[in-house]
């Protein structure tokens, strides 16, 4: 199976020309890693339908959608919309829009569905809770899954990409302390073994399950070598080419050692 590499640029970088050389940057190497790993860049919205014209080899995704198809919905945006612009991934239940925006389980259910009538696949991220501890990962994790998943039938979970992304290891929330490998992996097999309980076996099993606390250049080591561990989603280290081409090698390299 392909690694998984996606970034979250979140509200950045603040030009469209800034957004531009980021891709572009990768896209003249991608060639080199397109066998081992696909990569997905989720920037703001205003810059989809530009960088739709300059992403080839990276896909697109976007970082919210409306859980509404169409109307009196100020400011949102529908998964239709989205697809204009050759979005094929939408990040839901990012541990800042919990905090910040107030976006809960059932709003991230309401959204996996239009997300899904519209075939744009869910990137789910569990983990975010305010003031969440990581003594209590696996209680919150467990509980925001069957929140989300809620009225989903087997077909349709097989079509979610989860992400363990615990709130307290994300670089810019305050005293963060980042995640081991290890760490990580026994959370995306926990993930997995929800996920089991749900579908057949042998499907959760080829699901990719991501990691999304700070991953750089400096760490990515301690991630890619776990097998179990299919691709990150990488924040802060993503709006700097070379480090987020660094994090992209790195699983690229480790996925040959291992096939
Ligand atoms: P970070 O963000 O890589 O900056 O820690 C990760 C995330 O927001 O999931």
């Amino acid at each position: 199976m392909k690694k998984l590499i996606i970034a979250n640029w979140k509200m950045n970088p603040e030009t469209i020309e800034q957004a531009r050389l980021l891709v572009t940057g990768l896209e003249h190497r991608m060639h080199q890693v397109l066998e081992k790993t696909d990569v997905v860049i989720c920037p703001p919205f205003t810059f989809l339908a530009p960088l739709s014209h300059y992403s080839h080899l990276t896909k697109i995704g976007a970082q919210n959608v409306s859980w509404a198809a169409s109307g009196a919905f100020t400011g949102e945006i529908s998964a239709n919309m989205l697809k204009n612009w050759k979005t094929q991934f939408v990040i839901l239940g990012h541990s800042e829009r919990r905090l910040y925006l107030g976006e809960t389980d059932s709003m991230v259910n309401a959204k996996i569905i239009a997300c899904l009538n519209a075939k744009l696949t869910p990137v789910v991220c569990l983990g975010g809770e305010e003031g969440a501890l990581k003594a209590d990962m696996k209680s919150l994790v467990s509980k925001q899954f069957l929140q989300v998943i809620k009225g989903l039938d087997k077909k349709h979970i097989e079509k979610i990409i989860f992400v363990y992304e615990p709130i307290w290891a994300i670089s810019t929330m305050k005293g963060s302390t980042p995640a081991t490998g290890e760490h990580a992996e026994e959370f995306i097999e926990y993930i997995r073994s929800l996920v089991a309980k749900k579908i057949a076996k042998d499907r959760a099993a080829d699901m990719q399950i991501l990691y999304g606390g700070t991953v750089n250049r400096d760490n990515v080591h301690d991630f890619a070598r776990f097998p179990r561990i299919d691709g990150v989603l990488v924040g802060a280290s993503s709006l700097d080419r070379d480090n987020f081409w660094e994090i992209i090698n790195e699983f690229a390299r480790e996925s040959i050692h291992k096939s």
